[in-house]
């Protein structure tokens, strides 16, 4: 939802700049731009489409050099994605120039307000509206930290701003209430990004940032106040991972190798978990374990593919603690009115730790006395910084819009906390914790396997480039790696896709099932609960009777299947409770080659954005 960068320093503003918006804009790319202070004056650009739109204009008509700078990269949501509300916005004066991620709910109010003392706004956005506001506050206070303190208590909603002011030279400042920035500390440069991506080839030093809080940063300089312009204590961290970890290494998209680096994030997402007395180990824990012991119900909040996690989540939960657990979208959370208490434990699951509906849901649920342990694969991020407990994902970054290994390392952090849970509960013994943990690390190894002998998946695949639909069964944890299915194929192909329960199939969709229509099946393992399988292979014997070419996906050695698939898809044998872990990867590399096969592109989806900051 909106990449932003500054920078203060001695290279290039432009150029920093630009490299850190190349890695922010999986956050929005329908339009970008930058300013740069030179010689006391600001010059800017702007451009609609992606990035390499405004690359090319500034070929066209360079910028002159400058050392300090901000960008933009946009996902639009007041004023649609044109050049002229493409971001930076400046002032009318052109001495002020901002970027803005979020939104800003007064703003119509403050545009007329502006109008009635002679402003003349040049775009549909609610943006422009703070150029012009800390135009006149600088006047007074000739501070441009205190014109943005200032400025952003007249605010309503959510917003990140960062802006320049010409005649401020050597100065970026920015501010956050409910989107994320982060502040990079380097050696004699600063920088301002809305993640850390933007600023890792340069800098591994970062300070997170809170709610409200402004941030001034100079070469050599970071200073954090409060809107109310008090002193805000400064929370340093390192980042982990290194600028390699953001680059395609060679493959030809970011989609491409982070479904091919999930083997490593699975098992990353596993390192450390057992502590030396055997007991599980969160990354942080805030929630005494006589609380724990009292949780009478577990709810689950999450969006997109996260929900699809704490839907599987559910089906462990239940087994290993015997607590009862609902799952949410986190949209509809608490505009329903949930019934929670302090014995509620709320997991909220984020790969970003920034969307904002997860964000909401999980503050409703600590209004009402709940406690909220966050699954989160970016360190720093709002999710995990407001909740009571977290465990990070150690996926890495994940730069695809369309979710992958963040998902199978979701799945695995959702494990481990209900097996954290089974454990403090005493539903669980510590050998049977530590036989799950060794299931699960095998699990990399399977993910490997099933990664490895992918082309006849992708073949078929591209074959189907031209079908219309496609439909996705699972029964049990199968029916949530159907709709996660169907939703990578909505993604990134643009296809028609629904996933259903099986079962659920007579009661409805069966009536689509026509001649030739493609149906993936998701099938259980034989051993175990065979009553499942037999029943699948019933529904796949069901639609093949009325003409679905059916693609099947099951497990090696089940051959029970084989009459009735057009295509097999093989998987590792795995304990039933973790098969989704290995069923879900041929879909992501049928979903990712029939979009190659289409002409889209994987990465940056149409109308999409990776991280969803507004509700
Ligand atoms: C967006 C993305 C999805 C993602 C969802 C939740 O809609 O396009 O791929 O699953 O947000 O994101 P989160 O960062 O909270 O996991």
């Amino acid at each position: 939802m909106c990449g932003i960068v500054g920078y203060v320093g001695s290279q290039s503003a432009l150029e920093v700049v630009l490299a850190g918006l190349r890695r922010l804009e999986y956050r929005g790319y329908d339009s970008a731009g930058v300013a740069v202070l030179a010689d006391g004056q600001i010059a800017s650009a702007r451009k609609s489409g992606k990035l390499v739109n405004l690359e090319k204009a500034l070929v066209d008509g360079p910028l002159p050099a400058g050392a300090t700078g901000i960008g933009h990269t946009r996902w639009a949501t007041h004023g649609g994605p044109t050049d002229a509300n493409a971001h930076p916005h400046l002032d009318n004066a052109g001495r002020v120039a901002v970027v803005h991620n979020g939104i800003i709910e007064n703003f119509a109010e403050l545009r007329a307000e502006l109008a009635g003392r002679g402003h003349v706004l040049t775009s549909e956005t609610d943006t422009e509206t703070v150029a012009h506001l800390l135009a006149e506050e600088f006047s007074g206070c000739a501070d441009l930290a205190e014109a943005m303190r200032l400025v952003c208590r007249r605010l309503q909603g959510a917003f990140t701003l960062v802006a320049v002011h010409a005649d401020a030279p050597d100065v970026v400042v920015g501010a956050r209430r409910n989107s994320p920035l982060v502040v990079g500390v380097g050696e004699g440069e600063a920088f301002l990004a809305s993640d850390v991506a933007a600023f890792i080839a340069h800098t591994r030093s970062a300070i997170e940032l809170g709610q409200d809080q402004v941030v001034e940063v100079r070469r050599d300089e970071v200073v954090v106040t409060g809107f109310d312009g008090r002193p805000a204590e400064v929370r340093h961290f390192r980042v982990d991972w290194d600028a390699a970890a953001a680059e395609k290494g060679g493959y030809a998209s970011f989609m491409h190798k982070e479904i091919a680096e999930q083997p490593r994030a699975v098992a990353d997402t596993l390192l450390g978990r057992i502590g030396a007395d055997g007991a599980l180990i969160l990354d942080e824990l805030r929630i005494p374990a006589a609380e724990l012991r009292e949780v009478d119900k577990v709810v689950v909040v999450a969006c997109g593919t996260a929900f699809h996690a704490g839907l599987i989540a559910k089906y462990a939960i239940e087994h290993w603690t015997r607590l009862p657990c609902e799952v949410e979208l986190a949209s509809e959370f608490r505009y329903r009115d949930p019934i929670l208490d302090a014995r509620s434990l709320v997991i909220a699951i984020s790969q970003s730790g920034e969307t904002m509906d997860t964000l909401m849901a999980l503050r409703h649920a600590r209004e009402q006395g709940s406690r909220v342990l966050a699954i989160c694969n970016t360190n720093g991020s709002t999710i995990p910084r407001e909740s009571d407990a977290v465990l990070y994902t150690h996926a890495g970054p994940e730069v695809a819009v369309a979710s992958t290994k963040a998902f199978l390392t979701q799945l695995v952090a959702c494990y481990l906390v209900a097996l954290y849970l089974g454990q403090a509960r005493g539903t669980k013994w510590g050998d049977e914790v530590l036989g799950v943990v060794r299931d699960l690390a095998d699990i990399a190894g399977a993910v490997e396997r099933v990664l490895g002998d992918m082309e006849p998946v992708r073949e078929l695949a591209r074959s189907l480039a031209g079908a219309g639909t496609v439909l996705f069964l699972g029964r049990h944890v199968g029916y949530p790696v159907a709709l996660e299915g169907a939703l990578k194929l909505k993604e990134l192909a643009y296809m028609h896709a629904e996933g259903f329960a099986a079962g659920e199939l007579k009661h409805g969709p069966i009536a689509l099932v026509e001649e030739g229509l493609p149906v993936v099946v998701v099938v259980p393992s034989p051993r175990g609960r065979c009553v499942l399988h037999d029943k699948i292979v019933s529904n796949i014997q069901e639609i093949r009777a009325r003409g679905a070419r059916t693609i099947v996906i099951a497990e090696e050695g089940d051959d029970a299947v084989l009459p009735y698939a057009d295509h097999v898809v093989r998987v590792p044998v795995t304990p039933t409770l973790l098969q989704p872990l290995v069923t879900t990867v041929p879909l992501q590399v049928f979903a990712c080659e029939l979009a190659v096969a289409r002409g889209n592109e994987v990465d940056q989806p149409r109308n999409l954005a990776k991280s969803v900051t507004v509700e």
